[in-house]
């Protein structure tokens, strides 16, 4: 079945209002991430079975939907995966010692000369705790709470901040605790999904659809994820549905994403995009949804 028609499955019934009032709750992302799934999660929990053995999220960003099934207690075990080694060593730290994280936010003023030398650090250098903090203060001090990447791997976003940011611990530490046991790794999303077996579920929240032909350089980490990678992880993603794997996958809702997904269930939502240097593109969107 493809286009728009859509039956949300027996399985996943939710509230009416349940993803709004749940999401305020702790916890929810650390991070503001550009497309993010935060406005979008009344939309996905509908369409994510309520028992699952392992969820997998190969695309994990500030991962809004792992946080709301933790929270919901709707899978057993969780592998979290990105290609992003920085954004990993973020979540590991906050995993190990959220307390630690928030000190080390506090050390830091939150004004324009502190902020260009808190960016000149290296990451690579730094203790977990401080890496991560350093990724949160970049994050919520940087203009319009952009994480943007050049091509050579150095983050780039100038000073932004407009007022104090007090930093969230009680969210830092409920979401250390709903990462005990969660296995994060770094790397493509491809041999991770090949991981899952029957009763596990895949939620894939790639990179959009290239805006342009010329626009192969994600903003996340300045890697390519054009066409040939859409490609791949259309076939990786068509490729559950033989092992008894579900899946949800979210993408830009454009020509060339329904004809990747052609013959799959598909849906096409309204999603609201904070998070656009033109303030004129930051309304409502067409998102489609594909799911197994
Ligand atoms: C749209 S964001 C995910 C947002 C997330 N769902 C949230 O709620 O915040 C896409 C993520 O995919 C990651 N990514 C890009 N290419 C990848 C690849 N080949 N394998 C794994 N992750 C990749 C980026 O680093 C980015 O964090």
């Amino acid at each position: 079945m493809s286009g728009t028609s859509f039956a949300v499955p027996a399985d996943s019934a939710l509230p009416a209002g349940e993803a709004e009032v749940c999401d305020r709750a702790p916890p929810f992302p650390f991070l503001k991430w550009a497309g993010g799934k935060r406005s979008l999660l009344c939309e996905l929990l509908k369409r994510v079975p309520n028992q699952i053995g392992c969820y997998f999220e190969p695309f994990l960003g500030g991962g809004a939907l792992f946080f709301a099934l933790a929270k919901r207690h709707r899978f057993e075990r969780a592998v979290l995966n990105d290609r992003n080694p920085e954004l990993c060593a973020v979540w590991q730290a906050i995993r190990e010692d959220p307390d630690a994280v928030a000190q080390a936010f506090d050390r830091w003023p939150q004004e324009q000369e502190a902020y260009y030398a808190v960016r000149a650090m290296d990451w690579r250098a730094l203790k977990p705790a401080e890496l991560a903090a350093r990724a949160i203060y970049l994050n919520r001090c940087g203009f319009n709470g952009l994480y943007r990447l050049n091509r050579k791997g150095g983050f780039n976003v100038p000073f932004g901040k407009q007022s104090h940011y007090q930093i969230d611990l009680e969210n830092l530490r409920a979401c250390a605790s709903c990462l005990q046991n969660v296995e994060i790794c770094c790397g493509d999303f491809e041999p991770v999904m090949q991981k899952a077996k029957a009763g596990d579920f895949v939620y894939c929240d790639p990179p959009y659809w290239p805006a342009s032909s010329t626009a192969r350089f994600t903003h996340y980490d300045g890697q390519p994820f054009g066409a040939p990678e859409q490609q791949r992880l259309a076939e990786a993603f068509r490729s559950l549905e033989a092992r008894k794997v579900r899946g949800l996958l979210s993408n830009a809702s454009v020509p060339e994403t329904h004809a990747l997904y052609a013959g799959l269930r598909l849906d096409v939502v309204q999603v609201r995009r904070a998070i656009n240097r033109d303030p004129l593109k930051r309304g409502a969107v067409g998102e489609v949804l594909v799911f197994l």
